[in-house]
């Protein structure tokens, strides 16, 4: 890779070239989007985040599909950037990420929109110093999209954006072909890294000053079960994690509640790092759906699950994700995912009204909902679960908190930072506080975030 870079480098040396990296999709995007914002800086680009887009020489789009939205928003943005090209001819366009990798998208390019300089998929990011290079000397458009992972999943390149929090990849793709999504489908299947390759990255992270890491996958309980060396489960790499000095706090995302084990409970339980916060997806809180979901999993399965982990882990605090309008969702169905979240009480919950995606089963069924309905119903969901989030912020009320600072905003003067249980924090305080954990005694408890006031030196 390093070749290619040193020649793009050579190609754009003097000429103080920028480049702007649009993320779209979750913490597996943002996760890449390092990696290529590192490949940029090394060939010679300033990274912008110029909202006015007047001096970028080279815009990437890192996409998702998970839903339509970020789709839309894909399309609308490469129409705008089609005007700039005009004015700009040598302005590159570059498309990359999950929706890359269906066959409908890569057509819909190569037929309309031949101004995209460069295109790969979530599979080859590695190669986009080269594809780069050829499309820079040959001036045309370059596709190249792989259909499988061909172990290329390097971890060596990486620029972050906060210097005292990371990511760590430790398992790649989905094996769980939930009927309506689409990532099994563009990110491939379970792949685990060893590790020892993970270990000895967040080590030299925590050199580097990181104090928080993120474990990511998108079902991180399952990590391991692919391995056929050094084979060990997720649960015992969080033992292993934990041991590393120097680092403070230990988050992951996400769990499966399908394969949520024991040991998995007692290590979240016991090791100190690790903080007290689960996030785990439920979807919806009706056996039916959930059945044709393929989540493998019952309402009371989960209910006894989440009631296992309170009585287990003092304090925890717990979020999900739900889909409202599903297939076939009835009104009964959409009251029993009601009174599941009334049960469980989350801190905090990402809700989705459902999205059909081309290629799932779940696309395929007959009866999809009424938009209006769904409008309706995930209204009402919101209603309830800002009523609980509010009451359950509440507790903090009075509370001292141990926050991570991760921002200074100039304009207000204030810091927002997140405790252990990933809530967010504004309090007024040093600007050179950030990146330090500090003690905050919280004043004031928003739906959304709390106030708090810095105590102690
Ligand atoms: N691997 C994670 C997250 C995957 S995507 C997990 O299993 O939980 C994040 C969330 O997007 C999912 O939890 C789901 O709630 C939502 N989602 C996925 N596909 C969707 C679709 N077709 N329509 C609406 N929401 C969807
Ligand atoms: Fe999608 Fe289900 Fe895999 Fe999550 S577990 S990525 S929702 S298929
Ligand atoms: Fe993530 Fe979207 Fe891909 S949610 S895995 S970026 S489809």
């Amino acid at each position: 890779m390093d070749y290619y870079i040193d020649k793009v480098f050579d190609l754009n040396f003097g000429k103080k070239k920028t480049a702007k990296i649009n993320t779209f999709g979750c913490q597996m995007n943002a996760h890449d989007s390092e990696k290529l914002c590192d490949m940029l800086l090394k060939m010679g680009y300033k990274i912008t985040d110029d909202k006015n887009n007047n001096d970028v020489d080279l815009v990437l789009f890192n996409t998702c599909c998970v839903r339509e939205n970020p789709e839309d928003k894909l399309f609308g943005n490469l129409g705008y950037f089609k005007n700039k090209k005009k004015l700009k001819p040598d302005l590159k366009i570059i498309l990359c990420g999950c929706m890359m990798q269906q066959k409908h998208i890569i057509e819909k390019i190569k037929k309309s929109y031949d101004f995209v300089d460069v295109v790969f998929g979530t599979f080859n990011a590695h190669k986009f110093p080269e594809l780069l290079f050829n499309n820079l000397v040959t001036n045309s458009q370059i596709i190249d999209i792989w259909k499988e992972n061909k172990n290329h999943e390097e971890e060596i390149y990486l620029t972050r954006k906060y210097f005292f929090k990371a990511s760590v990849n430790i398992i790649y793709g989905c094996n769980n072909f939930c009927s309506y999504c689409i990532v099994p489908y563009v990110r491939g299947r379970e792949r685990s890294r060893n590790f020892n390759e993970i270990l000895d990255e967040i080590k030299k992270l925590v050199d580097d000053g990181v104090k928080e890491i993120m474990l990511l996958g998108q079902n991180v309980n399952s990590y391991g079960l692919d391995l056929k060396e050094n084979k060990i489960n997720f649960a015992e790499l969080l033992f292993k994690v934990n041991n590393i000095n120097g680092l403070e706090r230990i988050r992951f995302m996400t769990s499966h509640p399908k394969d949520l084990s024991d040991d998995l409970i007692f290590a979240i339980r016991d090791l100190n790092k690790v903080c007290k916060h689960l996030h785990l997806p439920v979807q919806s809180g009706s056996n039916r759906i959930l059945k044709l979901m393929n989540r493998k999993y019952t309402r009371e399965k989960y209910l006894d699950l989440i009631n296992k982990i309170k009585m287990n882990i003092n304090d925890i605090a717990l979020s999900t994700d739900i889909i409202v309008g599903f297939p076939s969702e009835t009104e009964n169905d959409f009251l029993e995912t009601i009174d599941l979240i009334k049960k469980v009480e989350f801190n905090s919950a990402f809700s989705f009204i459902y999205s059909k995606r081309e290629g799932t089963p779940a696309a395929k069924m007959s009866e999809q909902i009424d938009s209006e309905i769904v409008k309706k119903r995930f209204g009402y969901l919101i209603k309830v679960l800002n009523e609980i989030i509010e009451k359950k912020n509440k507790i903090y009320n009075g509370k001292v908190e141990k926050i991570l600072v991760e921002e200074f905003d100039e304009e207000n003067k204030k810091l927002t930072g997140r405790n252990e249980k990933n809530m967010l924090v504004h309090f007024e305080s040093d600007k050179n506080l950030v990146g330090k954990i500090v003690n905050v005694k919280i004043i004031d408890a928003k739906p959304f975030y709390l106030i708090g006031q810095k105590i102690g030196s």
